[in-house]
């Protein structure tokens, strides 16, 4: 495996590869990255895995400072899975002068996410578009964990006539279903103890859909107050359609369950996808 840091050697070294997949990630890895790196690799000849804490998706009041970074750790985690390169660029290498062309998002980066966190997905577009046109990759794999992250990184791509196919990889959880996270990093022993309520909850919203209640606001409604009674602080729980992320009415089909919320200090975030009935 190579650790190549720059973007002209990245570039030379990956001139002569005819089919390269790449896995953006910020770092602190797990078996949720992890899987992400099978599925590249079953994708393409050549794997690169992007580390790149983005300072430009951060809010200033939020964990940019500590977030965690552990890169001999994910060094020796990539090596072990196959990857074929690693790309570590430092903030002077792909923020060399301030980022002044950014996105113009559409008003599904306003919903959800994009509400609680603005200025978040148009600092996650940037980064990914940098990293799209320094790598060239033919396959890029995000996943489904980050949902919304996931279907704009979609759009953009069609809208902006990217020739890469975007993959997506499952949410891989713990045993009690949480899904991992570097945040879960955050949670002490009682935290992580109560943190995988949250997918109990929207689990629970699920199984109401599936056996035939429709009302989603009373179902958003009462999740919120469970949580909220549970000590939980909720941005949102939300019932919405897979592919517009707009509110899901009665008679639509392929739905997705998306929540976030806080556990005092630590916001945690995560999805369930209802198959088409
Ligand atoms: P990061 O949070 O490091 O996540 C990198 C990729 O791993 C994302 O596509 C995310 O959805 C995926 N991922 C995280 N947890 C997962 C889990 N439990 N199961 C499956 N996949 C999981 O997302 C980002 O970084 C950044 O926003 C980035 C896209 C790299 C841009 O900076």
């Amino acid at each position: 495996m190579e650790i190549i840091t720059d973007i002209a050697p990245l570039r030379a070294r990956l001139q002569c590869e005819t089919s390269i997949a790449l896995v953006p990630t910020m770092g602190n890895l797990h078996t949720g990255h992890l899987s992400l790196v099978q599925i590249a690799r079953q994708r393409a000849g050549c794997t690169v895995v992007s580390i790149f804490v983005n300072r430009l998706q951060f809010a200033p009041h939020e964990d940019y400072d500590c977030y965690p970074r552990t890169q001999e750790n994910d060094c020796r985690l990539l090596e072990e899975s196959g990857v074929d390169i690693v790309f570590i660029p430092s903030e002077k290498i792909l923020y060399p002068v301030p980022q002044e062309f950014q996105l113009l998002l559409p008003p599904v980066a306003d919903t959800l996410e994009g509400a609680c966190r603005p200025g978040f997905f148009r600092g996650v577009t940037t980064v990914v578009l940098k990293l799209f046109n320094i790598v060239q990759p033919h396959v890029a794999v995000f996943g489904e964990k980050d949902y919304q992250q996931l279907q704009i990184v979609r759009r953009m791509v069609t809208q902006l006539n990217l020739s890469v196919d975007i993959v997506a990889g499952q949410t891989i959880r713990a045993e009690d279903g949480l899904a991992l996270s570097s945040r879960n990093n955050y949670l002490d022993v009682i935290q992580r103890q109560k943190a995988g309520e949250l997918v109990r909850s929207l689990r629970k919203i699920g199984e109401s859909i599936v056996s035939g209640n429709r009302n989603f606001p009373q179902l958003e409604w009462s999740a919120i107050e469970q949580l909220n009674m549970h000590g939980w602080k909720v941005d949102y729980v939300a019932v919405r359609q897979q592919c517009t992320l707009l509110p899901a009415t009665v008679c639509d089909s392929g739905l997705v369950i998306l929540g976030a919320a806080w556990l005092d200090k630590v916001r945690l975030i995560d999805n369930l996808l209802l198959a088409p009935s």
